[in-house]
């Protein structure tokens, strides 16, 4: 089958199509022919190096962790699930023909294979850090990046969990948070003026997204450092706010749950551009831009 390969770090030019064998499931796993791929900033991350101290890759290496697709092998231990049903999901080297998930649900019939294919990372990460922030209905919850992948699927459950959400977005984005439900303002200076006078009754849970070296802010501004959350800036512990690396055991009952939020319309994901199998380096590029709206896809067949 065709994969997108690197074997070494290096700018988007080590990665490669290759011909390589097909994989096989293995317990508790199914194997999807590939609809589409989303693209995710780990992606880049890995294959330029900046993370060999905390995640080293072994060469080849695959690119991709969430995909849509058609089940076309299933493996041991597996049930609810046929060959031929439409599925998206957490797995690995999901940018090829052929791909392993490990957690899935079924994509609804008025869900497009490429939209499908950008939820999985998202929707696991958003409903996960909500969780381990706390998210009370009536709370208020400060997003700083809530623009991107994650902040779209944050914004979104937050609301359906009956908090009043401030998201930081450049100027222009700030319709498309509106749109999503949230009150919207602008990082960088004066972000805690701007907050204070969006929540006089203040913030009581903040999200550190985008990692932009905000958390002491953050922590002042809620009051109390237990209740930040970063998913991308590794020094939050040393402040006592958490910081959350790891994603939860069993994301398929989320992924069912967004599948039913959509069908019903009260859940989106823009996509901002999809991109064929053949510019997986380019997606990257966009990605590591870093003002991405919404998602990145790359479609495969
Ligand atoms: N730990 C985990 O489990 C986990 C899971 C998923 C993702 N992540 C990490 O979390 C980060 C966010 O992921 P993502 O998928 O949401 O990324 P993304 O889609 O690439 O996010 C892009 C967004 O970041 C915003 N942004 C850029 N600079 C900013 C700044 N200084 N302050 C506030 N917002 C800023 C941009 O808004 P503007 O265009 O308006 O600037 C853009 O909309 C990435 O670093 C990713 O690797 C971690």
């Amino acid at each position: 089958m065709k994969a997108i390969q690197f074997s070494e770090y290096g700018e988007p030019d080590v990665l490669k199509m290759v011909d390589i064998e097909e994989p096989h499931p293995g317990r508790g796993q199914v194997r999807v022919a590939v609809k589409a791929a989303g693209v995710n900033a780990l992606d880049w991350k890995l294959r330029s190096g900046i993370m060999h101290d905390f995640m080293p890759v072994s060469f080849p290496s695959g690119v991709g962790f969430e995909a849509s697709g058609i089940v076309d092998e299933i493996g041991e231990g597996v049930s609810g699930v046929s060959v031929g049903d439409a599925v998206f999901g957490i797995g690995s080297n999901t940018m090829a023909e052929n791909a392993i998930l490990t957690s899935w649900a079924h994509k609804p019939e008025d869900m497009s294979f490429e939209i499908a294919a950008g939820l999985p990372v998202v929707v696991e990460t958003a409903t996960r850090i909500l969780d381990q922030v706390g998210s009370k209905a009536g709370e208020t919850l400060l997003v700083s990046g809530a623009a991107g992948g994650v902040g779209t699927a944050v914004i979104q459950f937050a609301r359906h969990r009956g908090m009043t959400v401030i998201g930081t977005a450049s100027e222009g984005k700030h319709d498309y948070l509106r749109k999503l439900g949230a009150i919207p303002t602008v990082y960088g200076a004066g972000l805690a003026e701007r907050v204070r006078e969006l929540a006089p009754q203040g913030v009581d849970a903040a999200l550190d997204l985008a990692g932009s070296g905000i958390i002491p802010e953050l922590i002042e501004l809620v009051g109390d450092a237990a209740r930040v959350l970063s998913i991308s800036d590794f020094t939050a512990s040393e402040y006592g706010a958490q910081f959350s690396p790891d994603a939860q055991p069993h994301p398929e009952r989320v992924f069912a749950e967004t599948a039913r939020l959509y069908s019903e319309g009260s859940f989106q994901l823009h996509l901002e551009k999809t991109f064929p199998l053949t510019q997986v380096g380019e997606a990257q590029t966009l990605s590591r831009e870093g003002h991405v709206t919404g998602k990145l896809v790359v479609s495969v067949s």
